[in-house]
């Protein structure tokens, strides 16, 4: 029986302690209550304790008199934020990653043993005989050789010392006298170089999973092997955060350590097999094992990639794992080989006006590969209507997603039932009565009135299909459009499949139609799945959020919805995106989530954070995106920032290792950061109440940014003119018009930097930067009787804010775009006109293309363009995404755009050259 004995692993976790325990924590790699070193204390194997970085929650929230809490928590909460940034720490740029981050987590997760091992003699089970290495030492000149860290000099300190949880802090490796290549603990159990084996782990813990990569005798006699760590997936970033039936699936990392050799409890056996979105498949090639692998846990960016054949690092070890990809069992064919003029389909959910996609296709496009959004979805009306203004060739289908899916599912259901394609995925019954070539022409008879006289409706023909209750008749299922023979369009209506038992001929004209147009993905048809599923619950002004089960609120639904489409499609990429609450709610539970859905199934993935601002905006805004790749294709990269913009906002420490920007030290020259006066300079003046939609721009433009952001649809992809740039007329250029009282606070606000509400009579800025009233003064009152300086102004934030009625200045950038265009609370007057940004303003400020029009009364417009992606992210995203689906990529989670991206002329050379090569 394996003796019960202890090794002290690296910090296993990807969890990372609060800084201020860190330190102390990191020394001796030991638990919190181990932190004070102790002969007795056991080794660590994972601190799960919660760890919630606390959200700033609203502080302006409860002060605030008539002003609602923004929808955009992001903005709402920039001023704590901001306050937090600058006092915990300089102003960082953005454009380097926060190094320290990086090397903490990595640091804390391979940092090599230093408690002392566990008496021999205090285990009961074991024979009592010593550990040792069996036969002749490996050759001197080949340990020297691959080991040569071990050999550097017989002076060097050992590190451990024996009898002691402290060391004397070295951080170079533990020298060697000779290597071997086996061990035998128990005067039994024989161990092998490369064999994965079980190491003692605390007391009632399973146990540590390693493969042996290294055995050594320390030049004080001491015998040790070296572990090269799997993980368990809830040892992963994912944690608890999925319920996971598969126990025996392990990750194999990049982490190794040095452990004593009684430590080592028994031999195992790790099934490598090849990772299948199949699971089914998957779990039949699974061979009798103790665990099994399929993919490598890497930590930056919480990475799970399959490992690419024989070896990822070039070390000895990873070697040793080699998951091949079964293509002919995957559900995923990889397209890597596919022409470049093959169109990779997307589907768009949660689509608003559609940023997200237009910007991935524009930037797949940019790298050569067709990329097109066929499908987009939206439960929004106005922001269907902007998709199928600007999209002609997208599918746009006005629902929620959750009525999407059971709608996709029952198509495919009639697809098999009119035998259009072979099977269906789902076990689910297909339409028997429609299986019947139907053609119940005879009930579908000529009469107008049945026995009984009543009037018999004619069916002329199905015009639409959904999944809901369209008739609000509290029966939710599956309707059909019905267009009435000898009746009006006012006249269609939506029935039940289940009342259209006769109707065969027309169900199967309809459908065979729609499979023909691909009205509706089927499984496989889709290469792209992306979009941000709202998390309401989440937000800082939610008051009611569920901090214990952020999933069993409504409000986060639509994450499951999202994962569930996933797992239905099973397209070859994924990418979602989100706010960066998403990894402070609830010790980023929801973020952990999401990973460990697309982990679960079989999906790659990896997940970053990019500021808007890094690829050239004048706006920060800080996103979370999740990549997910099918096995059999590459897990498409991040963009290194092209922008240097200075870091904004508070993420939560064990995830700024997740922040896309280069590593501190690394000498890379970013273009400078834009400004307000880049994007809007050229544009024309108008007033509060402009009402016109669109209106001749009047000027050239003045910056380079204003000269691309001009470029006509085609001219954006293909450098060629599709209209005259003088004929060219700019798009909703319109403000939210202001009440009377408010336009006349902003006309008193001066036209100059820093301008607000402060700026105004009776108002006095205290030391201690809050606002109190001017007692010397007489309150100011407008035509209407109400003040010129509300209540709600002075007491924002308690008094702190210098928000409500600001002007933006021409050298500045926001904070983030949000969907309301009210000055209360937020900066958000133009540098030197009376009035707020105006819906195209705020649309350059998110790099939509001036061709790009909104929809909708005005205040849906700027929910549309508040809520989009930044179409430069997007953009970077699908040149990436393009990278990946040409097998273009390397092993690196991130890379560097062509240069001047997304400047045409410079990147279509070099990118056929990439592509080409
Ligand atoms: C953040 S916006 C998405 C923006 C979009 N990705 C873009 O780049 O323009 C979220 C969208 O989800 C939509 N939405 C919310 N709940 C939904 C649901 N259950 N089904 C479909 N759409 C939903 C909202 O109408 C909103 O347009």
């Amino acid at each position: 029986m394996a003796s019960k004995r202890n090794a002290s692993v690296a910090n296993y976790s990807a969890k990372k302690p609060r800084r201020s325990k860190d330190e102390a924590l990191q020394n001796g790699l030991l638990s919190e209550e181990t932190a004070t070193p102790s002969k007795t204390s056991r080794p660590q194997r994972i601190r799960r304790t919660k760890n919630v970085v606390e959200d700033e929650s609203p502080a302006s929230d409860s002060s605030v008199e008539e002003i609602q809490p923004p929808e955009d928590a992001d903005e709402s909460q920039n001023e704590s934020k901001e306050k937090i940034s600058t006092a915990s720490k300089s102003l960082r740029s953005q454009g380097t990653r926060m190094k320290e981050a990086v090397d903490e987590k990595i640091f804390a997760s391979s940092k090599k043993l230093k408690n002392s091992p566990q008496k021999r003699t205090e285990n009961l089970d074991n024979d009592g005989s010593e550990p040792r290495f069996l036969g002749e030492p490996i050759p001197e000149a080949e340990a020297r050789q691959r080991w040569p860290e071990r050999y550097q000099s017989k002076k060097s300190k050992i590190v451990y010392k024996s009898n002691s949880s402290t060391t004397d802090e070295d951080d170079g490796a533990i020298q060697a006298r000779r290597h071997y290549t086996q061990a035998e603990i128990d005067g039994c159990n024989v161990f092998n170089l490369e064999d994965d084996a079980h190491v003692q782990a605390e007391e009632g813990k399973p146990c540590y999973i390693c493969k042996i990569v290294e055995f050594f005798e320390a030049i004080d006699g001491e015998t040790y092997y070296t572990a090269q760590w799997y993980y368990r997936l809830v040892d992963t970033v994912i944690q608890d955060s999925i319920t996971s039936i598969e126990d025996r699936r392990v990750f194999f990392s990049e982490i190794k350590n040095d452990n004593p050799l009684d430590s080592l409890v028994e031999k195992i056996q790790i099934a490598r097999i090849s990772p299948n979105v199949d699971v089914g498949t998957k779990m039949a090639s699974i061979p009798k094992c103790d665990y099994y692998c399929d993919m490598l846990y890497l930590l930056p960016y919480s990475t799970f990639v399959v490992a690419p054949e024989n070896t990822r690092t070039g070390s000895e070890s990873c070697s040793t794992i080699s998951c091949q990809i079964d293509e002919s069992n995957c559900a995923c064919e990889s397209f890597t080989m596919q022409s470049p003029k093959t169109e990779v389909a997307v589907l768009d959910l949660y689509a608003g006006c559609g940023a997200m996609s237009t910007g991935l296709c524009l930037g797949g496009n940019m790298a050569g590969l067709n990329m097109v959004t066929k499908w987009a979805v939206d439960i929004n009306k106005y922001a269907c209507d902007c998709l199928e203004l600007n999209h002609p060739e997208t599918k746009v289908r006005n629902e929620s997603v959750d009525d999407y899916l059971c709608l996709l599912k029952e198509w495919e259901k009639l697809c098999a039932s009119f035998s259009l394609i072979s099977n269906s995925s789902t076990n689910e019954q297909y339409y028997d009565f429609l299986e019947d070539d139907g053609d119940n022409e005879a009930n579908e008879g000529d009469s107008d009135d049945d026995e009984e006289g009543d009037e018999v409706f004619e069916v002329d023909c199905i015009l639409g299909i959904c999944y809901g209750d369209p008739n609000e008749s509290q029966q939710s299922g599956l309707y059909f459009k019905i267009h009435w023979k000898g009746y009006g369009e006012s006249e269609d209506t939506w029935e039940p499949i289940s009342g259209l038992g006769n109707c065969s001929k027309h169900i199967k004209e309809f459908v065979v139609n729609g499979f023909k147009h691909k009205l509706l993905p089927l499984p496989g048809d889709v290469d792209v799945v992306c979009g941000g599923p709202p998390c309401q619950g989440i937000s800082g002004f939610n008051r009611f959020r569920n901090k214990m089960n952020p999933l069993g609120d409504p409000k986060n639904k639509q994450l499951l919805v999202y994962m569930d489409v996933v797992e239905y499609l099973k397209p070859r990429f994924v990418l979602m995106e989100n706010v960066v609450d998403l990894l402070k709610f609830s010790d980023g539970f929801l973020g952990r989530y999401a990973l460990g859905r697309l982990v679960q199934m079989n999906y790659q993935v990896r997940m970053g954070m990019l500021a808007a601002g890094s690829f050239g905006l004048p706006q920060f805004r800080m996103r979370v995106f999740v990549w997910g790749a099918c096995p059999s294709e590459s897990l498409p990269q991040y963009p290194l920032p092209m922008h240097d913009v200075v870091y904004r906002g508070v993420i939560p420490h064990e995830f700024e290792i997740n922040t896309v920007a280069y590593d501190e030290g690394h000498k890379v020259q970013l273009e400078k950061k834009l400004f307000l006066e880049d994007a809007i300079s050229d544009l024309p003046a108008v007033n509060n109440d402009e009402e016109r939609d669109q209106m001749p721009y009047r000027s050239v433009p003045k910056t380079d940014f204003q000269h691309f952001i001009r470029l006509g649809r085609k001219e954006t992809l293909f450098s060629c003119s599709d209209m005259e740039a003088s004929k060219r007329m700019v798009y909703d250029h319109r403000p939210l018009k202001l009440n009377d009282d408010d336009y006349a606070r902003v006309c008193r606000i001066p036209k100059k930097k820093g301008a607000n509400f402060r700026d105004l009579p009776g108002v006095i800025v205290r030391p201690d930067n809050k606002v109190e009233w001017d007692t010397t003064v007489e309150r100011e009152m407008l035509p209407s009787g109400k003040p010129l300086v509300p209540d709600y102004a002075m007491t924002f934030v308690g008094g702190s804010s210098s928000k409500p009625f600001g002007r933006l200045w021409w050298d500045e950038t926001v904070p983030t775009v949000v969907t309301r265009a009210q000055p209360h609370n937020q900066v958000i007057l133009h540098p030197q006109q009376d009035r707020v940004l105006t819906v195209r303003e705020n649309a350059r400020l998110q790099g939509f293309p001036d061709y790009y029009r909104l929809s909708g009364p005005i205040k849906e417009r700027y929910i549309q363009v508040g809520n989009a992606v930044a179409i430069p992210v997007a953009r970077a995203l699908g040149y990436a995404l393009a990278l990946a689906c040409r097998g273009s990529t390397d092993d690196k989670p991130v890379f560097t755009l062509p240069a001047k991206f997304p400047n045409i002329d410079s990147i279509s050379s070099s990118t056929s050259e990439d592509l080409n090569s």
